[in-house]
């Protein structure tokens, strides 16, 4: 399937789209669903097999239904409001947005945007997002699929700075900071202290103070914020390009 035609008219809807999402996240206080709506569409690439990736397929009923995916199925819908506002956008790109501009309004870095991803409804297998339950391995064995590196593991991690784990979606219950809609370095400043009273931190959170290799950066991240968002700027575009990129 031949992707969207990106000319002016594209171009101008995506703007107008960044600023309806600004007001919608704003308002309904979702920056957090938005990110992972984000994260987990695009989260499925397997550079070897190019299967997965940025496509819009996790609105497809087999998809969304997967496990790691549980109460993003809110979020999906939100967006078909904006995808009947503006027909000629793709999901995939709808869902993009929606996650940059989610970083940008809660303090984040600007991430850069580049229209024009393709839309598909090839559900891939189940099992291709991370399992918060495992170790170090694991996240490399996840993440090293979809072509990223151990550093993109540690900056990307860091969008745990937003939001809470959901007793009713994931089995875990909290929030990684204490100021959860507030876009920062906290998560590893958090990280290194090694749990507050009353936070999450999942074992894959807490593989990354344990690696050797991951550590390093869990340190610089936490003591130079400006690092991090430059970091994580870089790595969440990679993320949202991911399959995305011409052959
Ligand atoms: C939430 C696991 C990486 C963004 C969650 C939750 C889990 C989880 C278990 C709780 C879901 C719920 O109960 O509602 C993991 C694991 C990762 C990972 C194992 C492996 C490194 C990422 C990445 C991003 C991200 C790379 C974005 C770049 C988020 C956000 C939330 C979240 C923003 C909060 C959602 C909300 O408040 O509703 N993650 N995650 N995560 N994750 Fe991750």
């Amino acid at each position: 399937m031949p992707g969207p035609v990106v000319d002016s008219a594209y171009r101008k809807n995506i703007e107008k789209l960044r600023r309806d999402l600004r007001a919608f996240i704003a308002e309904k206080n979702c920056a957090p669903l938005m990110v992972r709506l984000a994260w987990h569409d695009a989260g499925t690439y397997d550079f070897s097999t190019k299967t997965g990736g940025a496509n819009g397929s996790i609105r497809s009923e087999r998809e969304f239904t997967h496990g790691a995916n549980n109460g993003l199925k809110k979020a999906i819908d939100w967006c078909e409001e904006f995808k009947a506002k503006y027909p000629s956008l793709t999901y995939a790109d709808i869902y993009q947005l929606g996650g940059v501009v989610a970083v940008e309004i809660t303090g984040g870095p600007t991430i850069d945007f580049i229209p024009g991803r393709k839309d598909s409804m090839a559900c891939t297998p189940e099992g291709r997002l991370p399992d918060a339950t495992k170790g170090p391995q694991h996240l490399r064995d996840i993440f090293h699929r979809m072509g990223l590196s151990d550093q993109d593991i540690v900056a990307l991690s860091g969008a745990h700075s937003l939001g809470r784990a959901h007793p009713e979606r994931s089995g875990f219950d909290g929030a990684w900071t204490s100021e959860p809609l507030k876009f920062d370095n906290s998560y590893f400043k958090e990280l290194l202290k090694g749990g507050s009273e009353g936070l999450l931190v999942l074992p894959t959170d807490r593989a990354l103070v344990e690696d050797p290799k991951f550590r390093p950066y869990v340190e610089a991240y936490a003591k130079d914020e400006e690092l991090f968002f430059h970091d994580y700027a870089v790595s969440h575009k990679k993320l949202s390009e991911l399959g995305c990129t011409a052959e």
